[in-house]
């Protein structure tokens, strides 16, 4: 019996209502909105509400991915979660989904995937090897954050970049023959420069020095920017031409690119890179900012509700994160 591959057959997304534009950021700490504009290309971003955690977000992205596919909770026979903005420290926001979003027949196993920006791709290439090996046949997977929640408010160079957002996808088993689907996924990582990009405290090391402790968060995001720049670009480069040869194609075969959306300057110098097209790339990062694992589902939704992405055209997803991770995953749509 042919192995079978696995297809996204339908995506969604979620962005909380709250809106936060870079004039209203520019009235609590010191910059423009036109310093973030031209340095970022972010408009905008949303802000989850006191109340709504990363599975209320992961939720609503999932019931659209659902919809979409025409598929029951109660059919899912896995979910997997990717964020770094958890609800709790345990059990995983994978789990608590299952329950909001109503899969209660299915008792699926839920767990959650944490590799930052790269985190949705991580949790992608787990599912579709879950699907070839045939363990699973419906997978929801979700990339979700409320990164706002450990952003320093008073650092400037970081707290301009990030919002909170989720975005999902329903993965489907297609007997192999059929060309479409997952072609490839291809996953990298190296812990090496942590120091580059990290959240200041956890569970284990606890809150740094001098922390407030009035804040919820157990830590704020630190980043030298201008190396991590340099690293993403790189490192996306490199992922995706790995993706292009495993598959015996060249850029010239790629209908869309969906790079992490993390800045635009950084997806302008990505596709540079890779030699395609700015008009083949897809772009959301100006109206929702860096949503770490919930962008590359975010702006592959809005790209297929729009109509750009097709039937049988190829797409090429890839993102870079902390860790340092990166990852890239070839589809045919
Ligand atoms: N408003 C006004 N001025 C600012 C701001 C701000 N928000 N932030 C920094 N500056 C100032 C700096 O203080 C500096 O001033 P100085 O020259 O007087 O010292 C000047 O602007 C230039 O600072 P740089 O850090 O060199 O600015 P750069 O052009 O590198 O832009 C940025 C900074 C936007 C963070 C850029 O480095 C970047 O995009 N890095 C990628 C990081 C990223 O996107 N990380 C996301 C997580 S990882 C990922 O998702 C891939």
């Amino acid at each position: 019996m042919n192995a079978p591959r696995a297809r996204i057959i339908g995506t969604g997304s979620y962005l909380p209502e709250k809106r936060m534009t870079n004039e209203e950021l520019a009235k609590i700490v010191d910059t423009t909105s036109e310093w973030i504009s031209s340095r970022t290309g972010i408009l905008e971003r949303h802000i989850a509400a006191e109340e709504e955690m990363t599975s209320d977000l992961a939720t609503h992205a999932g019931r659209r991915a659902l919809e979409a596919a025409g598929c029951a909770p109660e059919d899912l026979d896995l979910i997997i979660c990717a964020t770094s903005t958890p609800d709790l420290v345990f059990p995983a926001t994978a789990a608590i989904v299952q329950h909001k979003i109503g899969a209660h027949n299915a008792k699926a196993p839920a767990f959650d995937i944490q590799a930052v920006c790269t985190g949705f791709i991580y949790a992608l290439s787990i599912a579709d090897q879950f699907v070839r090996s045939g363990m699973s046949k419906k997978v929801l997977v979700v990339g979700a954050e409320t990164f706002t929640r450990i952003l320093d408010w008073e650092d400037r160079t970081t707290c301009i970049l990030f919002g909170d957002g989720a975005g999902a996808v329903v993965l489907d088993a297609v007997e192999e023959g059929g060309s479409r689907g997952i072609l490839s996924t291809h996953m990298h990582a190296d812990g090496s420069h942590v120091e580059l990009l990290h959240v200041t405290g956890g569970i284990s090391k606890g809150r740094p020095r001098g922390f407030d402790v009035r804040h919820e968060a157990l830590g704020f995001v630190d980043m030298q920017g201008n190396e991590v720049f340099k690293q993403a670009v790189k490192a996306m480069g490199a992922v995706a031409e790995e993706a292009l040869a495993a598959n015996g194609m060249t850029v010239d075969n790629v209908d869309w690119l969906i790079p992490h959306q993390a800045n635009k300057r950084i997806l302008q110098a990505t596709a540079k890179r890779i030699g395609i097209p700015e008009e083949r790339v897809i772009v959301t990062v100006d109206h929702h900012g860096n949503t770490s694992a919930a962008s590359v589902p975010l702006a592959l939704d809005e790209a297929v509700r729009d109509g750009r992405i097709q039937p049988n055209q190829i797409v090429l997803l890839d993102a870079f994160g902390g860790g340092f991770t990166w990852a890239s995953a070839l589809l045919r749509w």
